[in-house]
């Protein structure tokens, strides 16, 4: 276990990004060593996707390269975050080990060229990835610039090959315990599919009609486990010869092709990474939901944003730039939410290869660049912020997340193909962020006891201990929002009998769902106070809950919408529709304001956005950031750690770091 903090380590917060000196000359390792010192870098991520260097022929490495560029970098002050570059394997191990490339679902196997071209199931690429794993960490195991180990990167390419069959077939065996209890988890008795071998299972490649659910769900979980046991691997065999703390970079919010929680446990500090799909306010609340996330995951344990762009924005088709000041903005939401600093991919803008037009901190123009001042301003304010290291935030209101609840929307077959996850996930967070509020991630199944408010958005699938565990918030105490098609199967994909959500739950609720009913595309359905419902609309009886809103048209005009029931000493609500933004900001302002929840600073007007993180001796400090475009004057005068003055107001666009206590 590691013996001491990255932040200890670094005297300070991180700041930095992905290093690959390989791709330049000494010139330019001359210059990236003055361009670091002025932006006040102290970690950079080296050999993420150096297997091809550090290891030319199958068992001969060459260290000497890195080495040199190590000790440059100590020398430098500039401490390592030391990459296992097995995310990339080099031509060489492709054309020595063939069935190590991952297959598709429709069986077309693809071929190096790329990255992430391996499959994790394939014992050729597990051995070689243990090995260079070693290796890396025999030799740079107690180099004093090492301070962070980076497994892999960004965990989650999918395969469907015959290694991938075998490794699923020995944990079905190990899940089911026996064929008759697959069997009937998977329902196989429907469309005659009842194996009769355990050699008849398959990952669920390509088939004519939907695929078995069951079948599809535990396949989800089977690669979960792979990804986790690969990671331990490489964690394990890197621990055998160093004490620095291990971690792999998460990709959130939503590449969700392994169980976040069951990896985070097994991460010594969680690490992820942060590209926001819009620009503007939707960036900003992207980072929220991102750093929320990442801060959750970890139990609230300070965490590490090890990858953002200076100038990246996916939308689509396209990559947007940040407007000026966005860099800054978005590095602090993310300190502000437990980010003990901030990294980037990568340090210098490639001038070849895949990635030649993504982002970076020095820019092809050079350093006599609007983004590289950004970089050196940002990199100023990061090192003024060490303070902070070692500080945590805490929230009264929590957003519950599950991998097997979004696996279960993934499935063939739903009723709708609207019932999107990521997006209810997202929207739950947005409209607590737009109320100034900060938000935890909890996992359905986790003691709730803590929040004052609970937000269920997509619960489809409900295990039978987590409908236990919420039905014992409510009645302890708790509020809990359930939102439409939740609790609708358990945790083998088996529908719910008699009415949904759960029975449990049901009783904490007091209402039963007793018929689903999606509207079309663009369908709005209206209800008696006046928003409307979109996607979704239930049946659903009040039993025992008093109805608040009611459907006002169609088949279930009268019926009930949104329903509140006191239930032991908490409050179940649920609401059985997607409701307008108008409507669900309303009833997000409602819920926050029957359970007392207050924004995190009182008298700033909404778009000012407010974190507070307390160290354990007593000290805390308030984070704002202005998203408006007018300046906001401070409910009173406050001395900015950023940049030590006494401020009356924020500026447009502004931040602060405020000392509090
Ligand atoms: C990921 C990867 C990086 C880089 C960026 C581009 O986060 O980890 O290697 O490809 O995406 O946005």
């Amino acid at each position: 276990m590691p013996t001491r903090s990255l932040t200890d380590r670094l005297d300070g917060l991180a700041f930095g990004g992905d290093y690959n000196p390989e791709q330049w000359d000494e010139p330019v390792w001359k210059e990236d060593d003055t361009l670091m010192r002025r932006a006040r870098v102290n970690l950079a991520t080296m050999g993420v996707f150096s297997w091809a260097l550090l290891e030319p022929d199958e068992g001969r490495y060459d260290f000497a390269w890195l080495d040199a560029h190590i000790d440059r970098l100590h020398a430098n002050g500039v401490a390592v975050d030391l990459a296992t570059p097995t995310a990339s394997p080099p031509p060489w191990f492709t054309l020595a080990h063939p069935d190590a490339l991952p297959v598709t679902p429709d069986s077309t196997r693809l071929t190096h060229g790329s990255r992430d071209t391996y499959c994790l199931a394939a014992p050729a690429y597990r051995s070689a990835a243990r090995r260079i794993a070693s290796a890396l960490a025999e030799r740079y195991g107690e180099h004093p610039a090492v301070a962070l180990w980076h497994v892999h990167n960004e965990y989650g390419t999918l395969c469907y090959c015959d290694h991938t069959a075998a490794a699923f077939r020995a944990w079905l065996r190990a899940r089911h315990g026996s064929l008759d209890a697959l069997n009937e988890a998977w329902g196989t008795v429907f469309w005659s599919q009842r194996y009769t071998s355990w050699e008849q299972l398959l990952p669920p490649r390509v088939t004519q009609w939907h695929k078995n659910p069951g079948q599809a769900l535990d396949f989800r979980r089977f690669w979960s486990d792979e990804i986790i046991a690969a990671y331990r691997e490489q964690r394990d065999a890197i621990r055998a010869h160093s004490d620095r703390p291990v971690t792999t970079n998460l990709m959130l919010p939503a590449y969700q092709n392994v169980d976040l929680w069951a990896l985070a446990r097994e991460l010594d500090v969680v690490t992820s990474d942060q590209y926001p799909s819009a620009p503007g306010p939707d960036a900003a609340a992207d980072v929220a939901f991102h750093a929320d996330r990442a801060r959750s995951l970890g139990g609230g344990r300070p965490w590490l944003l090890m990858e953002q762009g200076t100038n990246t924005v996916y939308d689509r088709d396209r990559v947007l730039a940040k407007e000026p000041g966005d860099v800054l903005r978005h590095t602090l939401g993310h300190i502000a939410r437990g980010s003990e600093g901030a990294l980037f991919f990568q340090w210098r803008q490639s001038r070849a290869g895949a990635e030649t037009w993504h982002s970076a901190m020095v820019p092809h123009a050079g350093p006599d660049s609007r983004i590289f001042r950004e970089v050196a301003h940002v990199g100023e304010a990061v090192a003024r912020l060490g303070e902070l290291a070692g500080s945590t935030v805490t929230a009264s209101v929590a957003v519950l997340h599950e991998a097997d609840a979004w696996w279960a929307l993934g499935v063939d077959g739903l009723p709708s193909a609207d019932l999107d996850y990521h997006a209810a996930l997202g929207r739950a967070h947005r409209a607590l962020w737009d109320a100034g509020v900060t938000v935890d991630f909890a996992h359905p199944e986790h003691d709730l006891s803590r929040f004052a408010l609970v937000i269920a958005p997509a619960l489809f699938l409900l295990s039978d201990g987590a409908a236990e565990n919420l039905r014992r918030y409510v009645a302890g105490g708790g509020t809990l929002l359930v939102q439409h098609a939740s609790g609708y199967v358990d945790d083998r994909m088996h529908a719910r009998l008699g009415g949904y959500p759960a029975a449990p739950l049901r009783e904490a609720l007091g209402v039963r769902v007793e018929e689903y009913r999606p509207l079309r595309r663009d369908e709005r359905i209206a209800l008696s106070d006046g928003s409307h419902g979109t996607v979704w609309s239930e049946s659903l009886r009040a039993e025992g809950a008093d109805t608040l809103a009611a459907y006002a048209e169609g088949m279930l005009a009268g019926a009930p919408a949104l329903t509140r029931h006191r239930f032991g000493t908490g409050t179940g609500w649920y609401l059985s529709t997607r409701l307008d933004d108008a409507g669900y900001a309303a009833l997000v302002a409602r819920l926050l304001d029957e359970t007392g929840v207050a924004p995190e600073a009182p008298g700033l007007p909404a778009q000012v956005e407010a974190v507070l993180r307390r160290a354990p001796d007593g000290r805390s400090w308030r984070v704002l950031i202005n998203h408006r475009p007018e300046p906001v004057p401070l409910p009173e005068p406050a001395r900015d750690v950023l940049t030590g003055i006494t401020l009356a107001e924020l500026p447009p666009g502004g931040c602060a770091v405020l000392r509090i206590t």
